[in-house]
């Protein structure tokens, strides 16, 4: 997937509501389609594939953001599946090892056709050093997330989505061509919520990030598309 080039592409609108109606009404307070929209497990596990094929005939492309972990046979069969819904980013767990991602860039290769971006999730951000810890990996987060985000490049990922903090050492570690996703990105002029290690999304723009996932900034603003407008003037 080529990188996008305009500020406003690189603005990927979270689509967390419980089904497409519900996506539907969102898109409709933005006016204009976002470039990409992300479609998670709430949305796709009610609605199924035909809310993807509702999200790309409103003209946006989708961010299938499904976390895929299982034997390298089933997670390549599920990426050549999202390849065939056409959408154009899915999520894989690097901790499912080099095999499994290698057989999923394979499936996504062998989509011809389909530019499809895989992208590793390393260390959910809910997990902290004793949570990793009690799971038998006795490393720092951030040394761990590094570590899978390595791992997933050298199996033919094409990038990993990460915590706006972990962004620069990423970016440094990895080089330019490793793609970047980041949510936890908060304008100062939106409340946190439930986020605790945010960053502004021109700060996160800066440090190297590729696309921003943004959701309730933008999406639970009392004018979302003035405060879409306002996240886009940001990072131009
Ligand atoms: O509303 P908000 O901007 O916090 O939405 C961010 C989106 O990114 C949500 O869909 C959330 O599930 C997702 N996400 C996140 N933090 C992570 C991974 C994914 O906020 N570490």
């Amino acid at each position: 997937m080529k990188l996008p080039s305009r500020p406003q592409d690189k603005i990927i609108i979270a689509l967390d509501v419980p089904d497409t109606d519900g996506a539907m009404r969102l898109l409709d307070t933005l006016e204009e389609a976002p470039a990409l929209c992300k479609i998670g497990l709430e949305l796709f596990t009610a609605e199924g594939p035909s809310v993807v094929k509702a999200i790309r005939s409103r003209g946006s492309q989708v961010f299938l953001d499904l976390k895929f972990h299982d034997i390298p046979n089933t997670v390549a069969h599920a990426v050549h599946s999202a390849a065939k819904l056409g959408v154009a980013m899915t999520t894989l767990h690097a901790s499912g090892g080099a095999e499994m991602m290698e057989a999923a860039a394979k499936a996504a290769e062998d989509a011809k056709g389909n530019d499809l971006l895989l992208l590793a999730v390393t260390v959910l951000t809910s997990m902290d050093a004793a949570q990793l810890a009690s799971t038998g990996i006795g490393v720092a987060p951030e040394a761990q997330v590094l570590r899978l985000a390595g791992l997933a490049r050298e199996s033919g990922i094409g990038g990993v989505v990460c915590s706006p903090k972990e962004v620069a050492s990423v970016r440094d570690s990895l080089g330019s061509e490793f793609r970047i996703v980041t949510p936890g990105v908060r304008p100062v002029w939106a409340s946190t919520g439930d986020q605790k290690r945010v960053m502004t999304p021109g700060d996160a723009i800066r440090a190297g990030a590729d696309w921003l996932v943004i959701g309730r900034p933008i999406t639970a603003a009392d004018l979302p598309k003035e405060a879409y407008a306002r996240v886009i003037e940001e990072i131009t």
